[in-house]
């Protein structure tokens, strides 16, 4: 069930999702203002200052209200990473309680002074799994929703199919799930919903948008790649995730000579000598429907009406 602070204020049941180097404050305030949730990851700025002035920024840009025919801002979301090797941790969170941002989104650990502390002030955590195992620990430390990545998600995506995941994890709990991986249309979020999910994640298909601070080449290789051409593999960062197999290809990189990845390190995946994200383009096999690259706020009007379309199609064929 969609958590009460969100029931009846969005516009689309839908997050534009956290992604490293492709989504910063642009992308967040045009969909906040078009009534979604907007989100970033913390790790977007090299620091923990960086990161205060994009908060500035969004907090500005929102102030402005929501976008014509749309009823209230979204929330805005941060994604912080909870990992041992990422040192900005502590800091990030402090700033994230002091400045209450509405929504968090957590990657890798669950943890529960991250929950307690942004349930301080009000917020609400989602944390990202792959697997149900994971969902289970998320729920213990008292997330307030789960967020599926599923197979062909792009990024540091899983494995599992949607259907089955959300099922599973629906035994568990009542608490919100959203749906994450290969989802890039308004029928889509439709189908989400009908098959149980309360809201959707979406990355890929918001690389290509205006707003989106990724690479215009890369932009411009969405709009030729398709799902076939997406790549899954551990051997770049230590983590399976998707990659463009001609990005691979431009890069030099053969993975059939390429030796196994050490440990992950957020310091290094995510560090300025890094090529993985800013050279090495990831997406998700949702590519294939992004076939333009226009304003956010056109795209989730779109979707919209997508979205409603789909839904009384349901409503008439039941
Ligand atoms: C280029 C890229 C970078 C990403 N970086 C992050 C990240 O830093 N933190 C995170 O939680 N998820 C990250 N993700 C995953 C997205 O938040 C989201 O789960 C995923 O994009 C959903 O699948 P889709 O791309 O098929 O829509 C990234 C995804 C992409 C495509």
């Amino acid at each position: 069930m969609l958590h009460g602070s969100l029931a009846g204020r969005l516009y689309l049941p839908l997050i534009a999702a956290p992604m490293f180097l492709a989504s910063g404050p642009e992308l967040v305030i045009a969909a906040c203002r078009s009534g979604i949730v907007g989100a970033f990851p913390a790790l977007n700025q090299r620091s923990t200052e960086g990161y205060a002035r994009w908060l500035d920024q969004i907090e500005a840009g929102l102030a402005q209200g929501p976008l014509a025919g749309v009823a209230q801002v979204g929330p805005h979301a941060v994604n912080l990473v909870v990992h041992k090797t990422n040192q900005r941790l502590q800091a990030d969170l402090k700033l994230t309680v002091e400045r209450r941002v509405p929504v968090v989104i957590t990657s890798l650990g669950a943890a529960r002074e991250v929950v307690e502390a942004v349930h301080s002030y009000g917020g609400l955590v989602f944390h990202d799994v792959i697997s149900v195992r994971h969902g289970e620990k998320a729920l213990a430390a008292d997330v307030d929703g789960i967020i599926a990545v599923c197979g062909g998600a792009g990024g540091h995506g899983g494995t599992l199919n949607p259907f089955a995941f959300l099922y599973e994890l629906r035994r568990l709990t009542d608490k919100t799930l959203i749906l994450a991986g290969a989802l890039s249309t308004g029928r889509q979020v439709a189908a989400a919903v009908v098959a149980g999910a309360d809201l959707v994640s979406m990355g890929t298909r918001f690389i290509g948008t205006q707003e989106s601070p990724a690479a215009a080449a890369y932009k411009q290789l969405l709009l030729e790649t398709s799902a076939g051409d997406i790549v899954y593999t551990p051997k770049i960062t230590g983590v399976n995730a998707s990659f463009i197999a001609r990005s691979l290809r431009d890069n030099g990189i053969d993975l059939d000579r390429l030796g196994a990845h050490g440990a992950v390190d957020m310091a290094e995946e995510l560090g300025p000598e890094s090529k993985a994200w800013r050279d090495i383009w990831s997406a998700g096999h949702g590519v294939g429907a992004v076939r333009d690259l226009p304003p956010a706020a056109e795209l989730i009007r779109r979707m919209r009406v997508e979205y409603s379309q789909a839904l009384d199609e349901v409503r008439a064929r039941a």
